[in-house]
């Protein structure tokens, strides 16, 4: 199934409301799927006809979309992590140097043994993950309780991150080959905040 959400997805034709539609269903799946990243404790509970064994999450969850696109997995993983805390990083490039410039932080309290989530539906170059990464880490996040969640990401982005901050766990659905001179990933989907949002 998350082959074929992709397909609609980088699709040039797809209409934005099949768009953000499917957004939405491979975030669930992402969210999901990004589970088997966290620990669990098992216990035993009694279904009508026996006892059978759980688990359930062991730890809470804190979401930390990255402005803008980010947004657009945050109701996705609400529905599956219930009740998490959602902290936003928000993060500009600097027209002289490219460089990424926070704008907005908010990330509440988190606990030491924590899970935090962070979504951004495209890893390009990695640059404005790695600052949101630091950011985090500046706040005393251990870089082991971080799964980083996107959609596309391109290899080097990947490679950037991974050597960055090897214990963080990325999750993408889909790695792409290359970057293109404008930093958008080859062949990627176009601007994805820009699709979902309509600001094309
Ligand atoms: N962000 C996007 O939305 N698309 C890209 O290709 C790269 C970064």
């Amino acid at each position: 199934m998350k082959d074929i959400l992709l397909t609609i997805l980088r699709n040039k034709d797809t209409a934005r409301a099949e768009f953000r539609t499917a957004a939405y269903k491979l975030g669930s799946i992402l969210a999901a799927e990004t589970s088997q990243f966290l620990q669990k404790d098992s216990f035993s509970l009694k279904t009508p006809v026996d006892t059978a064994n759980g688990v359930k999450l062991k730890n809470d969850c804190i979401l930390v979309p990255i402005l803008r696109s980010g947004i657009l997995l945050m109701e996705p993983f609400m529905n599956y992590y219930q009740g998490a805390g959602v902290g936003f990083v928000g993060l500009r490039r600097d027209e002289e140097t490219a460089d990424p410039k926070l704008y907005y932080s908010n990330i509440p309290k988190v606990g030491s043994e924590d899970n935090v989530l962070v979504l951004d539906p495209m890893i390009a170059t990695g640059g404005s993950g790695e600052a949101a990464l630091k950011i985090l880490l500046d706040t005393g996040i251990k870089e082991e309780k971080i799964v980083f969640v996107a959609v596309i990401a391109a290899q080097e982005g990947v490679d950037r991150i991974q050597k960055a901050f090897p214990k963080i766990k990325i999750y993408v659905a889909q790695i792409d080959p290359e970057l293109n001179d404008k930093k958008f990933i080859v062949p990627g989907l176009g601007d994805f905040g820009d699709r979902y949002f309509g600001t094309e």
